[in-house]
């Protein structure tokens, strides 16, 4: 296992260019399951969730041939099971259940379990496949659907908003018989881009970027060509990044109205956001304010924004309060961060953040992909030396770190686990 070493205290300035993101990139290749022809994605970044789900859809028979920063998908499915092995390495591999019951009206998932954040259970996805007529039980751990006669169009009002749900059943709903409604659906710029590619497959979708989706289904989806979006999450990260260490850095590509509330609290914080034809200018240029925030689903603050949110709060001046309504498990970087000498109280999904005049470095671990960045978020703006173990979380879902660190004159390496 490997560990990042960074030395702190250097505000950063440079350009950081933007990666695809990498939670659109997860549903849009298991569109590959859709079609029997090409589908093409650009813009894809390299990323090791990126690597799982193409493993699991080379097991189904997709191979993903990767050129460059495009992934080239194509082939016939021929096993429509999802291994344990596989999907106990990344839940998004639930999202093969809705193409692959569309499909070839049967599919064998594994059943995700719990998770570092939470119990993440996905009846929704489930109910949503029932009412488009599937049949499923829950054997030995796989959930084993089949749709004998095909899926067929339904009515369905999600009881609360879920990204993983949506996909699933916008992608099932493409190919199903008849209109399906998705109601109170997820508005994520991850789902818009979904839509966009499912359309230039030939799905016929309306209210794109709304919470009501309609999809009149179609007999068969072709290939297409698509360019993923830039990742907000990883904008978001990099922005605080620039503000904890007082630095300017320009976020390549990236997209400020993808953004929803993570714009306004950082501005609200004293950040400097400048929207550019090249991307967004962030800057910290004066100290920083407590800033309270509530996760919620797009477009308010996003869960996963909360952990490196949380970082810059612990050297803003007075007092913020964060609270996370999305997942039940979701502070294990407060008694990190508060090894740095964050002064950090959770409480239930409540946390408040009492700003302290600087961090201090430290070993630290991480706990998963986002509490990971928090921690190196933590290490840039502390005093001396810290060393952050476990970066197999990082490198699920951050492309290049040191080396887009390193371009705005952070000292960040990748050494050997102490
Ligand atoms: C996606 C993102 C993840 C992000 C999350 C919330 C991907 C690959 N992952 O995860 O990074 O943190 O959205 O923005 O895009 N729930 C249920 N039953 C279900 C489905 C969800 O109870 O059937 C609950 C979850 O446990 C959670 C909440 O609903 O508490 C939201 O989860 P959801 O939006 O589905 O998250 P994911 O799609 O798993």
């Amino acid at each position: 296992m490997e560990s990042i070493r960074i030395t702190g205290g250097i505000p950063l300035a440079g350009t950081i260019p933007i990666s695809g993101a990498k939670n659109a990139a997860l549903p849009l290749m298991t569109c590959g399951l859709l079609t029997d022809d090409r589908l093409v994605l650009s813009n894809v970044a390299s990323l090791a969730d990126l690597a799982t789900m193409a493993q699991l859809l080379a097991q189904h028979g997709i191979a993903v041939e990767p050129s460059g920063r495009t992934l080239s998908l194509g082939g016939r499915i021929t096993n429509a099971t999802a291994p344990y092995d596989i999907v106990s390495k990344m839940r998004a591999s639930i999202l093969v259940l809705g193409p692959l019951l569309a499909r070839v009206h049967e599919a064998r998932v594994s059943l995700p379990g719990g998770c570092n954040i939470g119990t993440r259970p996905v009846d929704l996805h489930l109910k949503g496949l029932e009412a488009m007529g599937a049949t499923i039980k829950l054997e030995a751990g796989y959930i084993d659907a089949t749709a004998p006669t095909g899926l067929h169009g339904a009515n369905i009002v999600f009881p609360f908003v879920s990204v993983g749900a949506t996909e699933n059943l916008l992608m099932a709903a493409s190919l199903a018989d008849g209109l399906t409604t998705l109601k109170n659906a997820a508005r994520e710029p991850e789902i818009t881009d979904l839509a966009t590619c499912l359309i230039a497959m030939g799905a016929n979708i309306q209210g794109l970027g709304s919470d009501t989706l309609t999809i009149q289904g179609v007999k068969t989806l072709h290939g297409a060509t698509h360019a993923i979006l830039p990742d907000r999450i990883e904008t978001g990260t990099y922005a605080c990044a620039a503000a904890i260490t007082g630095g300017k850095i320009l976020l390549q590509n990236a997209r400020a109205a993808d953004l929803g509330a993570v714009l306004s609290s950082l501005r609200e914080a004293g950040v400097i956001i400048t929207d550019s034809p090249d991307g967004l200018w962030v800057e910290r240029a004066n100290g920083l304010h407590g800033v309270d925030i509530v996760t919620e689903p797009f477009p308010g603050f996003p869960t996963d924004m909360q952990a490196q949110f949380m970082a810059l709060m612990a050297v803003a001046e007075g007092a913020s309060m964060v609270t996370e309504t999305i997942f039940e498990n979701r502070f294990m970087h407060v008694p990190e961060l508060n090894r740095m000498g964050a002064r950090i109280n959770a409480h239930g999904a409540s946390a408040i953040i009492r700003g302290v005049k600087s961090l201090s470095g430290a070993q630290v671990m991480a706990t998963d992909l986002r509490a990971s960045f928090s921690l190196v978020l933590a290490a840039l703006a502390a005093s001396g030396e810290s060393v952050i173990s476990r970066v197999y979380h990082l490198d699920r879902g951050y492309e290049a770190v040191e080396a887009k660190l390193r371009g705005c004159g952070a000292h960040i390496e990748r050494i050997a686990a102490l």
